[in-house]
């Protein structure tokens, strides 16, 4: 077997153990949504001593689905860009660029901060052309690594959330104003969903929580140069992708709550 890599991760940087557990979950299951072939045997050579990820089991399907949607509008940059950029912001130990297969003709920058690429790159071996650059989304520094000429898909799964909303508008307007042909992808939560994660027993013990949720009409005056090109509800996705196909009319049933509607959603834009 590989050798285990210790780890010791706290505030946001921790809730990627979250989100690799509960892919390596869906892999593991009998009809996986995405079936990550990586998440399992990496989630398995980490050591660490963050507790009480067995209670977000529940939710593996959800994160399977919104990493097979992003993962689908990543193919489809892939496949129009073929000289593109992609910037894998906040992108924890997600095997997104060997899930999609990133070809060499394009430039993919994995971003986290320092002590999750230093992790990332003692788990992965990623092919030269997918570079680990380690800084703040909301910091200068990564930003040196970024080429201005290509045309640019930035993808943020799992990020803004944990951002202070002036370092998402400042994050996308970077992004926007730096790069021809601009694209994002990324997902959002409703102000309650927000509002509930600083209650949430794991979130306290990690001392973190969520600060940004997603307000349609505040994005659309922000960032007036960009056009939606889909905007989609999770519980939607989950109504046709999830494994348990008797769940999926109570789940369509449920989708009618605006409250569900809107607990999750997917966004990809494009400049205008
Ligand atoms: C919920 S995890 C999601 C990780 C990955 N995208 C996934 O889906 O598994 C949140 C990630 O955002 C990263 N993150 C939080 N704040 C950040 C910041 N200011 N700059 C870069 N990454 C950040 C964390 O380190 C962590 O890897």
């Amino acid at each position: 077997m590989a050798h285990t890599e210790k780890v010791d991760l706290r505030g946001a940087a921790a809730t990627l153990l979250m989100t690799l557990y509960m892919r390596r979950l869906d892999a593991r299951s009998r009809s996986p949504i995405l079936g990550d072939a990586y998440a399992g045997e990496v989630y398995d050579r980490i050591e660490h001593d963050v507790h009480g990820l067995w209670q977000f089991a529940g939710d593996a399907a959800t994160i399977a689905c919104r990493s097979a949607v992003l993962d689908g509008w990543t193919r489809d940059f892939l496949r129009t860009e073929s000289h593109g950029q992609v910037l894998h912001l906040g992108c924890g130990l997600d095997s997104r660029p060997l899930r999609v297969a990133v070809p060499p003709t394009v430039r993919w920058l994995d971003v986290d901060q320092p002590e999750v690429i230093d992790i990332r790159r003692r788990l992965y071996s990623f092919p030269a052309h997918v570079e680990q650059v380690p800084g703040s989304v909301t910091d200068e520094g990564w930003w040196g690594a970024v080429d201005p000429g290509r045309p640019t898909l930035a993808i943020a799964e799992g990020l803004f959330m944990y951002l202070r909303p002036a370092a998402v508008h400042a994050t996308v307007d970077r992004i926007v104003s730096g790069t021809p042909r601009a694209a994002l992808a990324f997902d959002a939560v409703s102000p309650w969903t927000a509002s509930v994660s600083r209650w949430t027993p794991t979130f306290r013990a990690l001392g973190t929580g969520f600060h940004w949720s997603w307000n349609p009409a505040d994005f659309a005056h922000r960032h007036n140069t960009l056009r939606e090109l889909d905007d989609v509800s999770i519980i939607d996705e989950l109504t046709i992708r999830h494994p348990r196909v008797w769940l999926r009319p109570l789940l369509s049933t449920a989708g009618h709550l605006p409250m569900l509607q809107d607990a999750m959603r997917l966004h990809r834009f494009i400049t205008r």
